[in-house]
């Protein structure tokens, strides 16, 4: 059985309801520039950095803008997220995350956030979760979006273990590909994540021993 010195959670999708924010608010900017935006590509963004998202979205659209008009619309996006996310009714935690993290406690587990929102202090704060980290690792500390490592590697190093020992929890493609090229087994939550080690519809009703105990390395 792998032997788990800490955890690593990603926020939106895996403690946290918003992916479906951040979707609604890249839709309506994409509404306004007259860019089609699916769900297909929401899928890719995942993980993916606020400015990757802009740029993914021009490139889509064939827009060519200058920096100016995309901080604009970056700040735009933002408020229409925030907007989203306002109300504490708006934000829930996702099942099965709590007793999780009650589990890592007691269990002497350390637990880290790897995120690349900008906004992940903020909605932790909001949830009454932040007091349970160990590391917080955001947007505002990388410099390389998903599916680079960094994030990853920047909590791990925080929290002074090696990936090996380490397992993260995400929800995203690119960030299942950061955790492996990080060289940290992971856990995939959502569907369609069968890449990842394990992976799981939802958390709900897991315990920490009973993910570890599906782990698959074969892959
Ligand atoms: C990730 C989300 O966690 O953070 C993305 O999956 C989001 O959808 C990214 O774009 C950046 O978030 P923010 O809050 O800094 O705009
Ligand atoms: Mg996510």
């Amino acid at each position: 059985m792998l032997n788990v010195k800490a955890c690593i959670f990603d926020l939106d999708g895996v403690i946290v309801d918003t992916a479906r924010h951040h979707f609604a608010a890249w839709q309506a900017l994409a509404n306004e520039l007259v860019i089609p935006f699916t769900e297909e590509d929401n899928e890719q963004l995942k993980g993916v950095s606020r400015v990757d998202s802009l740029e993914y979205i021009l490139r889509k659209g064939n827009l060519i803008l200058d920096s100016a008009t995309k901080l604009q619309l970056m700040d735009k996006k933002n408020a229409l997220y925030l907007g989203l996310a306002e109300s504490t009714t708006s934000v829930d935690v996702l099942d099965g995350i709590v007793p999780l993290m009650d589990e890592m406690a007691d269990s002497k587990i350390q637990i880290g956030l790897g995120s690349s929102s900008k906004n992940a202090r903020m909605i932790l704060k909001k949830l009454d979760l932040i007091h349970r980290f160990d590391t917080i690792v955001d947007g505002n500390n990388i410099t390389l979006s998903k599916p680079d490592p960094e994030v990853f590697l920047k909590a791990a190093k925080a929290m002074d273990v090696s990936p090996e020992h380490c397992l993260v929890f995400e929800d995203a493609q690119s960030g299942i590909e950061a955790a492996k090229t990080g060289g940290f087994p992971v856990v995939g939550v959502g569907s369609g994540l069968e890449t990842a080690h394990a992976s799981f519809e939802s958390l709900n009703g897991l315990s920490l021993e009973g993910i570890i105990g599906k782990l698959d390395f074969s892959q």
